[in-house]
């Protein structure tokens, strides 16, 4: 008789999770419904503007522009710096979306909603992200302002986007993250950065929750456990990018040092002005990159 009872709860919990899940794949086929109403055609290629990337919007020649708070199901960014819209339109010959102003875990948004836009934009067809942040550098090799290509993560989220019930039209119950940052990108903006004598550091980015930065303690230990720079967005999208199968570039600008020795005291002002530097450096890259992709 208890059993029954046990029985009976767990399925009944099962089936609550189950409709929350199809909510979201709900939501997410309308959302993309959504859209498609309002574009006229569907881009392949998708661009996160974290910090360091907001000028890339000058560059784009823009077809539709939509605010966050105008689509269904969307959340409404609230960061400082950050405002919420999708764009549409033209970049380096290539048709893309952009979108300017991302949803942090910080901010108080559950994994599910910060992935949200990754979702929606997979259903709309794109199949290569590319994304950029702000991060602060523990290699010893790094200075403020250089320009990061994010070779691997180390997800130090205390939640993973994909717990709960998978779905297979989503992607896999187990995606490998192998590959998380596509090498062919990469190579690519190797060749971009030979030819443009652009810096270009390789390194693994740490990603925390803040919105603490980190003791000194925590940047040494970020250290000795291989990464070389620390932010607090970015791994949760590229998680569910690969999930959903797409190609991935990633870009950090590094704002700030940490360390040990490190005295300097990192602030949002900061590593906005920092951020703002390695604009243009930034931005000529992922264009120079549009361009040359196939
Ligand atoms: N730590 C975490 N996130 C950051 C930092 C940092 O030092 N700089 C910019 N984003």
């Amino acid at each position: 008789m208890c059993f029954f009872f046990i029985e009976v709860a767990e399925a009944a919990s099962i089936q609550n999770l189950d409709n929350m899940e199809i909510t979201m794949l709900d939501k997410i086929r309308e959302t993309a419904a959504f859209i498609k109403k309002e574009i006229s055609s569907t881009p392949e290629i998708a661009v996160i503007l974290g910090t360091g990337l907001g000028e890339l919007v000058n560059h784009i020649e823009i077809i539709r522009e939509l605010e966050y708070k105008d689509i269904p199901n969307f959340p409404v960014s609230t960061v400082e710096g950050h405002s919420g819209k999708l764009i549409f339109g033209n970049l380096g010959g290539k048709y893309i979306m952009a979108m300017q102003g991302r949803f942090h875990f910080y901010e108080g948004y559950d994994m599910k909603q910060v992935t949200f836009p990754v979702r929606v934009m997979k259903e709309l067809g794109v199949t290569t992200l590319f994304v950029s942040n702000a991060a602060g550098g523990m290699n010893k090799e790094f200075m403020v302002g250089d320009v990061m290509v994010i070779t691997d993560h180390i997800n130090l989220f205390p939640e993973n986007p994909l717990r709960g019930k998978n779905f297979e039209e989503l992607g896999p119950r187990f995606p490998a993250m192998t590959e998380a940052y596509s090498k062919g990108l990469i190579g690519m903006a190797d060749d971009i950065a030979r030819e443009e004598g652009i810096r270009l550091m390789h390194g693994v980015y740490v990603g925390t929750q803040g919105p603490t930065f980190e003791t000194p303690a925590e940047y040494e230990y970020f250290r000795i456990i291989g990464g070389d720079a620390v932010g607090m967005s970015t791994v949760p999208e590229v998680i569910v990018a690969n999930h959903a199968g797409m190609t991935v570039f990633g870009v950090s600008v590094i704002t700030d040092l940490g360390g040990k020795d490190i005295t300097e005291v990192p602030t949002h002002e900061e590593v906005q002005k920092a951020a703002i530097k390695a604009q243009p450096v930034m931005t000529l890259l992922i264009k120079r990159m549009l361009e040359r992709l196939g």
